[in-house]
């Protein structure tokens, strides 16, 4: 196989992994550096790079998990002991957790809209590159992601706000391919009569 053919078929089969059922290896610090690099290199207009890594490394996850838990507590005060486990677990899953700030630069004259689709091109680049070094990620969000406090303390300031969580690691069997749209559902071609 041949670069291009190998790249091709990568596109057309690569698929995400569920975050809880990612092992170790993750991406080295070395790895991880590239990736972000790979991340970062995505059309962005402005060149105002309207977006944030911010890696929560593995020996600050049990505190990452208690400022979650803390801010799940005041979303849901009624909530129960299940519902904390299941906030404790999506805070320690994966070898690898990244997130993805939207952070835009809301003086430019670059629209917002525009500046948010350059973070969400950035995120998918990000795993792209996972999966191209081997690994398999994940983009979620969930309540944490739309949580003003959890925002507050990964760091977002003004209009910025969570893009995704994405973990990284290893699957250990490859995942079943999912369901994908009918390119003709999705596409078509313009005609002026229309
Ligand atoms: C912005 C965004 C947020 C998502 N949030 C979740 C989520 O909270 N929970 C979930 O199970 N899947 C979520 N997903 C979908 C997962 O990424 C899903 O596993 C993905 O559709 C798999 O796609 P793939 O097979 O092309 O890799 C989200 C996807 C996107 C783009």
């Amino acid at each position: 196989m041949n670069d291009t053919t190998s790249l091709l078929s990568y596109l057309a089969t690569r698929r995400s992994g569920k975050p809880r059922q990612l092992v170790a290896p993750g991406p080295s610090p070395a790895q991880l550096d590239a990736i972000l690099t790979i991340a970062a290199r995505t059309p962005d207009h402005g060149k105002l790079a309207p977006w944030r890594f911010v890696v929560i490394d593995t020996e600050n996850r049990p505190e990452f998990a208690q400022m979650l838990d803390k801010a799940y507590r005041r979303e849901r005060p009624d909530a129960g002991r299940l519902e904390h486990e299941a906030v404790a677990a999506f805070a320690h899953q994966a070898p690898c957790l990244i997130v993805i700030l939207s952070a835009p630069d809301t003086t430019s004259h670059i629209p917002l809209w525009e500046q948010q689709l350059s973070c969400g091109a950035a995120t998918m680049n990000l795993l792209h590159a996972a999966h191209a070094h081997g690994f398999a990620g994940s983009w979620i969000t969930g309540w944490a992601a739309y949580n003003d406090e959890v925002a507050s303390a990964l760091g977002a300031r003004g209009d910025d706000r969570i893009a995704g969580f994405v973990f990284i690691g290893t699957l250990p069997d490859s995942p079943e391919e999912r369901l994908r749209p009918a390119l003709g559902d999705v596409m078509r071609h313009w005609s002026p009569e229309a």
